[in-house]
């Protein structure tokens, strides 16, 4: 299994579940000495063997050596899980195009530059699951983060054409859609009943892998209210302070 973003807590939550069950992980992530504190927790958790390689997702021109690195360690990819990200500060974004451009490069630009990578490398394996986090943010745009919405939606998009060629050679792509979730990204936000701990997510994320399944919602809950949002018209979703 590879992991980009690997120090993010949801993937993290994601990896001990897979540690639990023996595999073979190659984790990568910016910072170093994290990813070495994430590898060291999941040998114990039994990982059977784990890597790590340094990867700024945003330097486009690294991901095919970091590919290319992980696949010669793990020789062949069964699940590749995308799950970098960062969530911007709305207000800064609207007044500063150099910020929404950053922001919309790592979390859009680099992530479909490095998922056109991996989706070639599974298609020519004729197997395995690519695991992608995405957000309910990306099903409709909100007033209030409609830059990260945005990103989050197009990948949604490529994604799911992604899919419909995927499975022709056997290859799984699962769009996953985290609602509101306590991990450090949303540390400065304040909290209310929906949000979700990491663990569970992880472990939805685990079951969804294994289960192959296309598209999941996680906690489950935000199916129906992203059903009920997606369907207001625009006449009224525009009048609510969301
Ligand atoms: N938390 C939520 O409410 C929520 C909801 C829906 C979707 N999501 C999505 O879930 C995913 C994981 O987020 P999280 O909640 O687990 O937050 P997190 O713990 O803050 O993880 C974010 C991760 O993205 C990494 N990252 C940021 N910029 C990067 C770059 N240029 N190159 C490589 N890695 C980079 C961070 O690495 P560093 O450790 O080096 O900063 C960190 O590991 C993200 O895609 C996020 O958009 C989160």
């Amino acid at each position: 299994m590879l992991i980009v973003g690997a120090t993010s807590a949801i993937a993290g939550e994601t990896a001990k579940q897979f540690a639990k069950e023996g595999a073979h992980l190659f984790l990568t992530g910016r910072n170093p000495d994290h990813l070495a504190a994430v590898a060291a927790d999941l040998r114990v958790r039994g990982a059977a063997w784990v890597e790590t390689a340094a990867l700024d997702v945003a330097d486009v021109a690294s991901h095919g050596a970091v590919i290319d690195s992980a696949i010669s360690s793990l020789g062949v990819i069964d699940v590749a899980l995308v799950a970098h990200g960062t969530l911007p500060n709305q207000k800064r974004c609207q007044e500063q195009v150099e910020e929404t451009v950053e922001v919309l490069h790592l979390n859009f630009t680099a992530t479909i530059a490095l998922l056109t990578l991996l989706a070639n490398r599974l298609e020519s394996q004729r197997y395995g699951c690519l695991a992608v986090i995405g957000s309910v943010a990306g099903s409709r745009g909100r007033r209030t983060n409609y830059v990260y919405g945005a990103a989050k939606g197009g990948v949604e998009i490529f994604l799911q054409g992604l899919r419909g060629r995927l499975f022709q050679s056997n290859v799984t792509v699962l769009t996953i859609k985290p609602g509101l979730v306590d991990t450090p990204m949303t540390a400065g936000l304040r909290k209310n009943a929906l949000y979700a701990d990491a663990g569970r997510v992880g472990r939805g994320i685990n079951r969804a892998i294994v289960g192959r399944k296309d598209v999941v919602y996680l906690p489950w809950f935000w199916r129906p209210i992203m059903a009920v949002l997606t369907s207001l018209p625009e006449s009224v979703f525009k009048r609510l302070p969301l």
